[in-house]
C-alpha cells in the first residue's frame, strides 16, 4: 500500500487519520499511519501543550495539523478576538435557552458554565484567518509536523507561501474539481477530496463521483487523498484503484478507545445509522454532517432564526451540546460523524482499527488480482 505520498511525508502506510483527540493522532502515527490533529477549535496556547505532548509521544515520527480558514466568516469576529459572546444576538440566545429549558435540560453550574464558555470562545477564536494563522505559528515551530492542511477554502496566499518556506506540505480539503483547481494553482501541493458522505462540513457530490475529478483536476503532480466513508479495506482499495494515494478518515477514530467522545457520547456513535447521519447547519452556520436529533431539526423549523455566520453559531451551538452531553440527553445529541457511521459499532482501539484495515485491504486487492487470472 505504499504510495509515493508515504515517502514524502514519512509514513509507513497512506491511511491519514483526522481527530481533535490527541491520542487517536498518536496511536495511529505509532501503527504507521499519519495522524493529523484538529486544530480549529484549540487556542494558541492549548494548540502548543498538544504538540508538545505528542512530540514526545511519537519518537520522532511525522504528523500533520488542520486548520480551519472559512472564506466567508463574521469580520467583527475576527476584530473583536475574545469576545464573541457579545456578538449573539439576543434572539438567538432565546431561540436555544428556551429550546433546552422546554426540554428540561438544565444550564451549566456557574463554574462549569464560565470554563466552557472560555474554552469555546478561545477556541472558535481560531476559526478566521487570523484566527488560524496564530495556530499555524504554532505548529510550525514543530519539526514533526510535516504537513498542515486547511479546511473551508483556499487558504490565503501569505499562509500558503509561510508553510511552504519551511518545507512542510501545504494541504486542502475540497468538495468539488474546480476548487481542487483553484487549490492547486494557489500552490497547494496535497488535496483532500472529500465527498459528501464524510462527517463533519461537506458539500454535495458523493465520493465515488468526486475523487476521479479532482485526481484528474489535479494532474500528477498534486497527490490526492480520498475522504468520505471510509472505514474498510476494500474503500481503500477502491479509493487506490481511482487514483489516489491514500485515504483520511475521521469518523471511524470516534469510536475507539483513545477517543475523546465519553461513553454516553460513544454509545450515541454506536447507534447511530447511515440516515441518521444528516446535513444541518445549526452546529457552525455551514452545513455540516452529524447525527440528527431534536436540537439540529428544532433549527430547521420554520420560525427559527437564521444561521449566524462562522464562527458565531458555534459559540451558541456549543455551549447547548455541553448541557446535552451533561444531561446524557441521546435524544438531542448532535455530533458530526459521517454515512459510515453505520460500521462504528463497538470500542476497538485505534491499532486494531489500522490492523483490519489493513487486512482487509490485502484481502480486497487478492479478490481483484483473483478476477484478472480467471480464464
Ligand atoms: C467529528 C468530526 C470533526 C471534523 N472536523 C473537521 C475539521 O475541523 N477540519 C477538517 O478539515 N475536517 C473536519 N472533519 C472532516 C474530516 O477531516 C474528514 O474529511 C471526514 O471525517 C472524512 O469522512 P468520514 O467522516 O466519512 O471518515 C471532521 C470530521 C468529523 C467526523
Amino acid at each position: 500500500m505504499r504510495t509515493p505520498i508515504c515517502h514524502r511525508l514519512g509514513c509507513a502506510v497512506p491511511i491519514f487519520a483526522f481527530s481533535h483527540c490527541r491520542d487517536v493522532v498518536v496511536e495511529v502515527t505509532r501503527a504507521g499511519g499519519f495522524g493529523v490533529l484538529g486544530a480549529a477549535t484549540f487556542s494558541p496556547e492549548q494548540l502548543e501543550t498538544e504538540l508538545r505532548w505528542i512530540d514526545s509521544k511519537t519518537g520522532g515520527q511525522p504528523y500533520g495539523v488542520d486548520v480551519i480558514i472559512p472564506s466567508t466568516y463574521d469580520a467583527e469576529a475576527e476584530r473583536s478576538m475574545g469576545d464573541l459572546d457579545r456578538l449573539i444576538p439576543a434572539e438567538h440566545r432565546a431561540f436555544m435557552d428556551q429550546l433546552l429549558a422546554d426540554e428540561g435540560v438544565p444550564p451549566l453550574p456557574p463554574g462549569e458554565r464560565e470554563r466552557i464558555q472560555r474554552e469555546i470562545i478561545e477556541g472558535r477564536g481560531s476559526m478566521t484567518p487570523d484566527g488560524a494563522r496564530r495556530l499555524v505559528e504554532v505548529a510550525l515551530r514543530h519539526p514533526q509536523v510535516r504537513m498542515i492542511v486547511s479546511a473551508l477554502g483556499t487558504p490565503p496566499a501569505d499562509v500558503t507561501a509561510q508553510i511552504r518556506s519551511k518545507g512542510v506540505v501545504v494541504g486542502a480539503m475540497c468538495g468539488k474539481a474546480s476548487h481542487a483547481k483553484r487549490q492547486r494553482d494557489a500552490g497547494v501541493e496535497l488535496i483532500v477530496a472529500q465527498g459528501t458522505e464524510a462527517g463533519g462540513h461537506t458539500g454535495d457530490i458523493a465520493s465515488m463521483v468526486l475523487l476521479p475529478q479532482v485526481v484528474e483536476a489535479c494532474g500528477p503532480d498534486v497527490p490526492v487523498l480520498a475522504a468520505g466513508g471510509i472505514t474498510r479495506g476494500s474503500q481503500i482499495a477502491a479509493a487506490l484503484a481511482m487514483g489516489a494515494q491514500g485515504v483520511w478518515c475521521g469518523t471511524v477514530w470516534l469510536g475507539t478507545r483513545e477517543s475523546e467522545l465519553d461513553p454516553f457520547e460513544k454509545q450515541a456513535v454506536f447507534a447511530a445509522r447511515s440516515e441518521d447521519a444528516v446535513r444541518r447547519r445549526a452546529r457552525t452556520g455551514k452545513t455540516v454532517r452529524m447525527i440528527r436529533s431534536k436540537l439540529s431539526e428544532a433549527w430547521e423549523q420554520p420560525g427559527a432564526p437564521a444561521y449566524l455566520p462562522t464562527p458565531l453559531q458555534g459559540v451558541l451551538y456549543n455551549e447547548a451540546h455541553a448541557r446535552v452531553v451533561r444531561a446524557r440527553r441521546a435524544d438531542l445529541y448532535s455530533f458530526p460523524v459521517g454515512q459510515a457511521v453505520c460500521d462504528v459499532n463497538e470500542e476497538i482501539s485505534v491499532r486494531d482499527v489500522m490492523l483490519r484495515m489493513q487486512t482487509e485491504y490485502l484481502d480486497a486487492v487478492e479478490r481483484l488480482a483473483a478476477l484478472s487470472q480467471e480464464g
